[in-house]
């Protein structure tokens, strides 16, 4: 099962990328996080302590790996490169493994077709597909806000696009974006998630303003997820409810897929 996270800025894909990632560990599955933002922090969400997590070099900026794999070097131009530069070693090689979650920083999605024609793309690229066609574990990509890094390169081979939604219009819009953007790039499945919700009417604003989403289930409001961004925890490690909200999405999610 490859899942990748998306939605607006703030909405809550990386804390949910962490809790579901923690989650399924705790049912046994194995896992591999892959933190696609180049403002990375999915280590923090999924508890990894700070230190651990904090002097790791994205892989899209290792530049002397870059290089070796490719061939190219950085910076110049119009030079040979390979196409297909050896990937399959990057994922054990370069994770970093804490509560069972094995975490990928990778800094970046690669970027479209006709976009930068470079080694850190081409690597970029051939990791990402590697990552959803021969891994065999369960992936969760927690991506960056926004819409230009969904391209046909970064969602094929995706199972469940999650779109993470707020009571609110505004990210309510943005995932009316992102579900359009997804049927142009034929996203095999998307549903929503609801997040920061406080009553059964956000419950309804969210689903009632998406009403060709599926939704998989919400997330309450919940201050202990804020109390745990404070101390640099994750929220799963601070509160049984949230536990119990990130069952029930993998539940539905599970009985969705493999029904
Ligand atoms: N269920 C919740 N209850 C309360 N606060 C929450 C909840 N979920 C997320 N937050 C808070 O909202 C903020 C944004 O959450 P998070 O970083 O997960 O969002 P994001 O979508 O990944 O953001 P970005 O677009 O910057 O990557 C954080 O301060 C987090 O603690
Ligand atoms: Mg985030």
């Amino acid at each position: 099962m490859k899942i990748a996270i998306a939605g607006k800025g703030g909405v809550g894909k990386t804390t949910l990328a962490g809790i579901l990632a923690r989650s399924l560990v705790e049912e046994g599955y194995k896992v591999l996080a892959i933190d696609a933002d180049p403002d990375a922090n999915l280590g923090s969400a999924l508890g990894f302590p700070q230190d651990l997590v904090e002097g790791i070099t994205p892989l899209a900026q290792m530049t002397p790996l870059v290089e070796e794999r490719t061939g190219a070097k950085k910076g110049t131009f119009g030079g040979v490169f390979k196409l297909n530069p050896k990937v399959d070693d990057l994922p054990d090689v370069y994770n970093v493994t804490h509560h069972g979650v094995k975490l990928l920083i990778l800094g970046a999605l690669p970027q479209a077709e006709g976009g930068c024609f470079c080694p850190e793309n081409v690597l970029l690229k051939g990791l990402l597909h590697h990552i959803l066609v021969k891994r065999d574990e369960v992936v969760i990509i927690d991506m960056e806000a926004g819409l230009e890094h969904l391209t046909r390169g970064s969602t094929r081979h995706v199972d469940a696009f999650l779109v993470v939604v707020e009571p609110g219009q505004r990210s309510i819009a943005t995932a009316q974006q992102i579900r359009r953007l997804a049927q142009d790039l034929s996203v095999q499945k998307l549903y929503g998630v609801g997040n920061k919700v406080t009553s059964a009417e956000d419950r309804a604003l969210i689903e009632e303003g998406l009403p060709e989403v599926e939704f998989l289930g919400h997330l309450s409001f919940n201050t202990n997820v804020i109390e745990a961004d404070r101390r640099g925890i994750s929220p799963y490690d601070l509160d049984g409810s949230i536990k119990e909200e990130a069952k029930e999405i993998i539940g539905r999610l599970w009985r969705e897929e493999f029904a």
